[in-house]
């Protein structure tokens, strides 16, 4: 499986972090940067993370800012992409069984190291269920494109 990451300042510890833990599990990784913790502007890796998953390069992004929130809100502006900002493992499971998220978000300041590799972990296994949850995704596409013209 391919993970595509990307931060900001806020970030960049805990996705050096996630880094490692992907690394030793066998996940293929792409950091998109920062590569220091000077302040830098979210939007500019959300957006990379985004469209490298949106052209299926990597199969799902991982997003850390200091809240998760900045980065989560700037990634779900690409068309086709569902990024879920997850401070508990039952949110990460249920966002990928129920929304098919393709990104996950987190705050460096917001959960812990062993807490958010808790979240990653389930994130990655959990799987989407398809069904209802399709129709509704289904919806949130056909959203993006009344709103793309
Ligand atoms: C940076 O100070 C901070 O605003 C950013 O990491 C994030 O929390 C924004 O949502």
């Amino acid at each position: 499986m391919k993970i595509a990451l990307g931060s900001d300042h806020g970030g960049f510890e805990l996705k050096n972090e996630i880094i490692e833990y992907l690394k030793e599990n066998g996940y293929e990784i792409k950091d998109f940067g920062p590569f220091s913790s000077e302040s830098c502007d979210y939007p500019d890796y959300a957006l990379k993370v985004a469209e490298s998953v949106k052209n299926k390069e990597y199969d799902f992004g991982i997003l850390v800012c200091g809240t998760g929130i900045g980065i989560s809100l700037a990634a779900n502006k690409v068309p086709g992409i569902r990024a879920a900002l997850c401070s508990d493992t039952f949110s990460a499971h249920a966002t990928r069984q129920h929304n098919n998220a393709n990104i996950l978000a987190m705050g460096q300041r917001v959960v812990g190291v062993g807490l958010a590799l808790d979240i990653v972990k389930t994130f990655l296994e959990a799987e989407f269920e398809g069904g209802r949850h399709q129709t509704r995704i289904d919806k949130l596409t056909a959203i993006e494109e009344k709103y793309s013209k």
